[in-house]
């Protein structure tokens, strides 16, 4: 059996590495679509070939997905690579330290190990599906806040406008209910800190599948719950996720509800 998991690391350590090298030197940055909003950098690309040469040379058969679109292949195999080479371009690219490369592994539709790795904090989020969450070797665990009024939320917002709008009344109710609210740019790193304690709760809207593949299952792995804004199961391919240490879940699904 072929150890997927130290592939995963591998891939998203020297990815990280390259992009903290990066950091804070020239780059080129493109605009997608058209838009103002939605950036893409050289080193989004040079991080997505980099991960996808260690994935491919260890698995040329499985299929991947990523974001930049780097592969592209029509290959038939129930595993299928899951990755945002750099979840966080925005604050990438004005220099805010927080972005992350994400890596995440589903076999017959489901995931079953998710890598995170936080290059300028060097912290190593991980899951495998029935063997807990891991950060840096240590064990996660979701915090215990059990009102809404006890929690720290994160939320983030899509790039196009009418993404945006959309969050605004839950974020607006939520702000009025909660101990406090952060936006910290990367969903990824959003689901590693519910994971982790750090955070109690994160909803957000127009999410793609390399956004959340590996934090989902990190959350749920840490003891968390992530569905959609109903509470119904959660799948990567929604555009709606709500994850949370559990206790706050019910009361953010009602608040949510009120929009
Ligand atoms: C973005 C980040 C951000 C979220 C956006 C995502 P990117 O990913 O995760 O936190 O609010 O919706 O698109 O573009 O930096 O990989
Ligand atoms: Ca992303
Ligand atoms: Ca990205």
């Amino acid at each position: 059996m072929p150890d997927f998991r130290a592939v995963a690391v591998a891939a998203a350590q020297q990815a990280g590495k390259l992009i903290a090298d990066a950091y804070r030197t020239e780059f080129r940055v493109d605009y997608k679509q058209g838009t103002t909003t939605n950036l893409v950098t050289e080193v989004d690309r040079r991080s997505e070939a980099a991960i996808i040469e260690v994935l491919r040379k260890a698995f040329p058969d499985h299929r991947i997905l990523a974001e930049e679109g780097g592969e592209g292949s029509q290959k038939q195999s129930p595993y299928k690579w899951i990755v945002d080479p750099l979840d966080g371009t925005t604050n990438f690219a004005h220099g805010f330290p927080a972005f992350c490369v994400s890596i995440g592994l589903e076999v017959e539709g489901r995931v079953v190990l998710g890598v995170v790795y936080d290059p300028l904090r060097q912290e190593l989020f991980e899951a495998e599906a029935g063997k807990g969450a891991h950060l840096n070797g240590g064990r996660l665990r979701v915090s215990r806040a059990a009102a809404l009024d006890q929690a720290l939320l994160v939320t983030g917002f899509a790039y196009d406008q009418e993404g945006r709008r959309s969050n605004l009344d839950h974020f607006s109710r939520f702000a009025l209910r909660a101990q406090g609210i952060r936006r910290t740019g990367s969903a990824a790193i959003d689901l590693c800190y519910v994971a982790s304690g750090r955070i109690d709760g994160f909803w957000e809207l127009k999410l793609f599948p390399w956004d959340v593949a590996a934090g989902s299952l990190i959350v749920a792995e840490a003891g968390g719950r992530v569905t959609d804004f109903a509470g119904n199961p959660f799948s990567i391919y929604s555009d709606k996720v709500l994850a949370s240490n559990g206790l706050v879940h019910q009361a953010m699904i009602d608040v949510l509800a009120e929009g």
